[in-house]
């Protein structure tokens, strides 16, 4: 086929480290007489050593691939394939070309908890080795691309060519709008790349890993009260750990900050920093402020009189009592966990609440925040606090939001968010990841996930306080952050806390 008739492929990813690379590498080793391939990403950063390393083990070369942006190729595509599910859910407008989504797996994100490399390479082999399946049988000649390509993504409009939706509501916000990605998780049911029933399961297995995990560091704070005296009991701190730890030692642990709060302060100390008033701390019954928080998402959520509130992660129930108040006698709380000690430990302070103020409106269930145990269209506001980085599966997260909420219903989150891709160093560290670090999210694969699940008039607010708090009070965790990232950058140059508000229409 002469060089005019191969078709211009774009792979596209989020970092261009890894997934696009591999892509790039078959397709200019497999299908080169057909596909002149590139790769990028909406926010490169240099080329994933394992990945590489993956590749070189069945004889192709990336090495000397460049990380970059699609505009830094100088080339218009005719087909543009997204290879994971923040490119996909950004989805960038290519005006000339078709868009397919064939979404794989994260390696990094697999890898995460790995020792070692040793025990990290299966995981870059197993996507490797459906990324070249793939590459080998995809047809970039079929009649008709678009066809193909609505058949494999499930995006909707405003992706894949199709007609463009009106988002001007959401750009209306004073964060940076590129769409960037790394750590989202895969929304369910964009499975295109991987879709045998064998690989929902393996997916689904590896998600509940990740919740037990977060739910194991979890109780072992229930247990103690406060991340804190925990920290200074049974578990040594990160910087102490070593080679006799066991990694489930480490996986129960928030030695650090992060949600987990910072190593140097008081519960009371910290929800001061980052905005609770003093009549709210002392109208919570003790205990229920654990120190957990990274935001105060009832401050941003309006609440009214008689309102139905579900809090997702609501731990001692620290947001549940301060929102009982503002709804009063006829409102209603209903607080989420899928902690089984924390939900104890919360249903214990509800006696004090009720004590205090009268108003028995508080409840406390058992459950994922990807599985509510909620009706439909039942609840006015949901509010958040330092909870959906923890998920492994965000995008259902905000399905799960829109589903329960009534139409015209509310959301107030407060969360911990990137402002860029984390080195891989930190997104695979379990401390990090149970501090509500290693599985934040960018701010706009937030945003995208939001306003893929239907909400709208999204809001998102960069608030500088709570990683000002650790920086300040040298938080274990935050140096330990520091010091796997690059020479002179600053926790903050990375991560946020963020205020995300949105409605359902
Ligand atoms: C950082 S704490 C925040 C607690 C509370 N929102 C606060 O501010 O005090 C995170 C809480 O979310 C819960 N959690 C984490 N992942 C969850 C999930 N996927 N489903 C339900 N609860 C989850 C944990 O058990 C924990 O109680």
């Amino acid at each position: 086929m002469a060089a005019a008739e191969r078709k211009r492929v774009l792979f596209l990813c989020t970092g261009n480290s890894c997934r696009s690379q591999m892509a790039e590498g078959f397709a200019r080793a497999l299908r080169g007489a057909a596909i002149d391939a590139y790769s990028a990403g909406t926010h490169p950063h240099g080329l994933n050593p394992l990945a590489i390393r993956a590749m070189g083990e069945v004889g192709i070369d990336v090495s000397t691939h460049a990380s970059r942006r699609p505009e830094e190729i100088g080339v218009s595509f005719d087909l543009v394939i997204t290879v994971c599910d923040s490119a996909h859910d950004a989805c960038p407008v290519f005006p000339s070309a078709h868009v397919m989504h064939v979404g794989f797996d994260d390696p990094p994100r697999l890898a995460k908890g790995a020792r070692d490399d040793e025990e990290a390479m299966p995981h870059y082999r197993r996507v490797r080795d459906e990324i070249r399946a793939f590459i080998e049988s995809f047809d970039v000649n079929a009649s008709d691309p678009r066809e193909q390509s609505l058949k494999a993504c499930e995006c909707g409009p405003g992706c894949c060519g199709a007609p463009t939706e009106d988002r001007s509501e959401d750009r209306a916000v004073a964060l940076p709008l590129e769409i960037a990605g790394g750590s989202a998780t895969r929304p369910a049911g964009s499975l295109a790349g991987s879709s045998s029933s064998a690989a929902r399961a393996s997916q689904q297995a590896e998600q509940d890993a990740l919740r037990n995990q977060v739910r194991e560091g979890y109780a072992r704070i229930a247990a103690t009260g406060s991340w804190a005296a925990f920290a200074g009991s049974s578990l040594p701190n990160a910087a102490a750990s070593n080679a006799a730890t066991t990694s489930s030692a480490q996986n129960a642990c928030c030695a650090g900050g992060g949600c987990c709060g910072p190593a140097t302060f008081t519960p009371e100390q910290l929800a001061q920093a980052i905005g609770y008033s003093t009549s709210e701390l002392a109208s919570v019954p003790e205990g229920s402020n654990m120190g957990l928080s990274c935001g105060n998402p009832t401050a941003i959520a309006g609440l009214r009189a008689d309102e139905v509130v579900v809090d997702l992660g609501a731990g001692g129930g620290f947001d549940c009592f301060i929102a009982g108040a503002k709804v009063g006698a006829r409102g209603r709380v209903i607080g989420i966990d899928m902690t089984p000690a924390m939900i104890s430990k919360a249903r214990t302070n509800v006696a004090g609440y009720v004590a205090q103020t009268g108003f028995n409106n508080v409840e406390f269930r058992l459950g994922e925040i990807e599985h509510l145990p909620v009706a439909d269209a039942s609840v006015d506001v949901v509010i958040s606090n330092c909870v959906l980085n923890l998920s492994p599966d965000k995008a259902q997260v905000w399905r799960e939001i829109m589903r329960i909420l009534k139409p015209g219903g509310r959301v107030a989150v407060s969360d911990l968010a990137l402002l860029q891709p984390l080195p891989d160093a930190v997104r695979a560290d379990l401390e990090a990841l149970v501090g509500c670090v290693a599985g934040a999210m960018l701010v706009d694969e937030m945003r995208a996930l939001a306003h893929h699940a239907g909400l709208r008039q999204l809001r998102l607010e960069a608030k500088s306080d709570y990683i000002d708090a650790m920086t300040d009070w040298q938080d274990p965790l935050y140096l330990k952050i520091v010091a796997a990232l690059p020479a002179g950058a600053r926790v903050s140059d990375f991560v946020t806390s963020l205020n995300v508000t949105a409605v359902k229409p």
